[in-house]
């Protein structure tokens, strides 16, 4: 088994949990915020993807957005969201998935991301491309902001954070783009920019654990990922995400950075 078949089971397992979950009356506590919702499932399919890697890799550091951190001396850092989309989840909204990355030494080697309602694994291996159900995936090639249609999302905090999105949406809106979506689970969102659904992508500071996979299926598809300067990501911190088929990137921080 290599890095990218246990990233894989483990996103898969973390998905039959969904799948188990999805659409029962289940129990929704909060967390920090009144809308930033925890399940039994988010607790779960962590706890189920951390079972799968801690039994093929004891060694290995694991950052789980729930509760699994496991600190050890390795240069290998497992990074989870056990359901990316816990708002829709809980809605009955089936756009979710659990995304699992391997991070070495500062760069993302392998990913997976499954989304169960549609049963679609997309995952990717550095190097060696990006693939949705073992088909070969590429960005799309939308070559303007005019034939592009875009995702966005809302960070948590409603104060000037989401200011700040909803002035960004109205200056895309003013280049005529295409359309604008918001879906509701961003490691998903990067998928569909891997697989060419959308040109772009982009959100107020994402986590780790939302992007890490998501990162390297973006790149590996022929896009570029960043944060709003251009700059590359630190798969370690919080970031502005910046996601594209590239032909569209520069325009596309040219109407994030209008300060
Ligand atoms: C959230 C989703 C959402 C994004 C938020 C994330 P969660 O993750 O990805 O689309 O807008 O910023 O925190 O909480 O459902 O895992
Ligand atoms: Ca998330
Ligand atoms: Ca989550």
């Amino acid at each position: 088994m290599n890095y990218l078949d246990i990233a894989k089971m483990a996103a898969r397992k973390a998905g039959t949990v969904h799948k188990k979950y999805f659409n029962k009356d289940l129990k929704i506590r909060t967390k920090s915020a009144s809308y930033d919702l925890l399940t039994v499932a988010d607790t779960q399919a962590e706890s189920t993807a951390v079972r799968v890697i801690r039994k093929y890799f004891p060694g290995h550091n694991i950052l789980g957005e729930e509760a699994s951190y496991v600190r050890t001396d390795s240069e290998y850092t497992w990074v989870i969201d056990p359901l990316d989309g816990t708002s829709n989840f809980a809605s009955g909204l089936p756009i979710f998935c659990a995304s699992v990355a391997l991070v070495n030494k500062g760069v993302v080697a392998a990913g997976a991301i499954y989304d169960v309602t549609r049963d679609e694994l997309f995952y990717a291996e550095r190097g060696k491309g990006a693939f949705l159900n073992g088909k070969a995936i590429h960005v799309n090639r939308a070559a303007s902001l005019k034939q592009a249609l875009l995702i966005t999302g809302f960070y948590y905090s409603r104060g000037t954070e989401m200011v700040r999105t909803l002035k960004e949406i109205e200056r895309f809106q003013h280049e005529r783009i295409r359309g604008i979506r918001r879906l509701g689970a961003a490691a998903l969102d990067l998928c569909y920019v891997a697989c060419g659904r959308a040109a772009g992508f982009w959100e107020f500071e994402l986590s780790p654990w939302d992007f890490c996979a998501g990162k390297l299926l973006v790149e590996e598809a022929g896009g570029r990922i960043t944060d709003q300067f251009g700059s590359r990501l630190n798969p370690y911190k919080k970031s502005f995400i910046v996601a594209s088929n590239k032909k569209i990137h520069s325009s596309m921080l040219k109407v994030l950075n209008y300060r």
